[in-house]
């Protein structure tokens, strides 16, 4: 028997440490959240993706009476942005979360096993890292990939 340790290379920035680039991601990420539909949790999510073609795709949850219907916002962007732009690829995303409060979430938000999962297919897709940028109010995460938000994750191939 052997152990395997798996560990996940985090950077932790502030807003002013970052690129213009990356911090136009985060800004656009924070407007994003008040675009939420959050009538039941009051959690207003927001996601902004660059992509290969430099276009920027937000999303953010959007929720619903029929509870499992609703979406996160990581997902709402994804989809959108592979639907809106099938042949460009992701570069970065960004992810900001503005709680009940309607105070920016302190800690960074991390994005949902499903998300995960649903963002690491465009990371495959891409046949490169997507730089993923979490935000919170204290500090910001920077994690160099999707897979490494999502070790051992599911993969039929
Ligand atoms: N939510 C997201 O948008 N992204 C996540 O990664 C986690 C959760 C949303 C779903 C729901 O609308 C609200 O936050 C509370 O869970």
């Amino acid at each position: 028997m052997k152990k395997l340790d798996i560990t996940v290379p985090v950077t932790v920035a502030s807003y002013d440490e970052l690129s213009p680039e990356d911090r136009r991601l985060v800004d656009l990420a924070r407007e994003a959240t008040h675009r939420s539909y959050a009538p039941y949790s009051k959690f207003c999510v927001g996601a902004a993706i660059l992509l290969s073609n430099g276009e920027i795709v937000t999303g953010a949850n959007q929720e619903n009476a029929a509870f499992p219907s609703g979406t996160c916002a990581e997902r709402t962007a994804c989809y959108y942005a592979h639907a809106r732009y099938p042949e460009a690829t992701f570069e970065t995303i960004a992810i900001a979360a503005r709680d009940t409060d309607g105070l920016e979430i302190a800690n960074p938000v991390a994005p949902c096993g499903a998300c995960r999962q649903a963002l690491l297919e465009y990371e495959t897709l891409a046949g490169k890292n997507v730089k993923v940028i979490l935000v919170g109010r204290n500090d910001i995460y920077i994690l160099p990939s999707v897979a490494s938000t999502l070790p051992l994750a599911f993969s039929e191939f």
